[in-house]
């Protein structure tokens, strides 16, 4: 894979603001990739990543608002990228909600509720669809590309409180194999990324983090916790010809944790 193989590419990756989603922008920008991304409240990080983007990587980016718990809402921010990039390759539905949004979802299993558990359902699922859907019709227009979903090894491995989001991870690792099987007749390869616990915001926000990180530590044969930057390689390589036969498929990256 060459330094800038990705030039004249163009990527479109939900939550670009912070953590995985962040990591990922700046290691497409590194390829000479054009980044659009999204962010839900923070506005001014993300015009500090365009200006940054811009300036330092030579690459053409914007920023676009997106509420993934309205998945439809995804029609209008396509529209906004249509005004601003003349092509699209790669799509990566990386965003995730957290806090008051979660409330119901993420909790032991005698205390979850309907409504937390359909917004994660919402926010990973049904906004995977929507976002993949837009891509396709896009990335078809210049011959095929990738997208990706990530996803985590909560639904491998009992993490608590995580139930929601793990059994919501693996229905999309599920819908990336069916929308693999039907958009491969476009050249588009859709695959999952799936991380191990990563040090970002999320996991900050869960009430035992210390104990997960001592944990992960303790469990992963490389002892130390997932970074940001450890999920980028997949993602570029899915991105990549040399990946130009694998769809349909999940790449675990969780450091060893799962087997032990
Ligand atoms: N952290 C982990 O341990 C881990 C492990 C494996 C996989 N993953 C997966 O990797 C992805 C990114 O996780 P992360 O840990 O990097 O998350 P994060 O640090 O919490 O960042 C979340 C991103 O999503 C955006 N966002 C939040 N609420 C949103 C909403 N309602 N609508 C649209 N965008 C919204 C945020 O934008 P603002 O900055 O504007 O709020 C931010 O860019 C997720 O799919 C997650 O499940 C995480």
């Amino acid at each position: 894979m060459s330094e800038k193989s990705m030039t004249g590419k163009t990527l479109f990756i939900s939550g670009g603001t912070r953590g995985i989603g962040k990591a990922i922008v700046y290691a497409f920008a590194k390829k000479g990739c054009d980044i659009a991304f999204t962010y839900a409240s923070s506005v001014d990080t993300a015009n500090e990543i365009v200006a940054d983007l811009e300036t330092n990587y030579g690459v053409k980016s914007r920023a676009y608002k997106l509420d993934i718990m309205e998945p439809l809402t995804y029609k209008d921010v396509y529209k906004e990228f249509d005004e601003d990039f003349d092509r699209l390759d790669f799509f990566i539905s990386n965003a995730i909600i957290s806090g008051r949004a979660v409330v119901g979802g993420f909790a032991p299993f005698m205390r979850l509720k309907p409504k937390g558990l359909t917004n994660i359902y919402t926010a990973t699922v049904a906004a995977f669809v929507v976002g993949a859907q837009e891509a396709a019709k896009r990335i078809e227009l210049v011959g095929g590309g990738s997208i990706i979903s990530m996803s985590s090894t909560g639904n491998l491995v009992y993490t608590p409180n995580y139930s929601g989001h793990g059994t919501n991870k693996a229905a999309v690792e599920t819908m990336v194999k069916y929308a693999a099987a039907e958009l491969g007749e476009k050249n588009i390869r859709v695959n999952a990324v799936s991380g191990g616990p990563i040090d970002t915001d999320a996991l900050k926000a869960f009430p035992n983090y210390e104990v997960v990180k001592t944990e992960v530590i303790k469990r992963s044969p490389l002892s130390r916790m997932g970074d940001a930057t450890d999920l980028t390689g997949a993602c570029v390589f899915l991105c990549e010809n040399e990946s130009s036969w694998l769809t349909g498929q999940t790449i675990v990256i969780d450091g060893g944790t799962s087997f032990q």
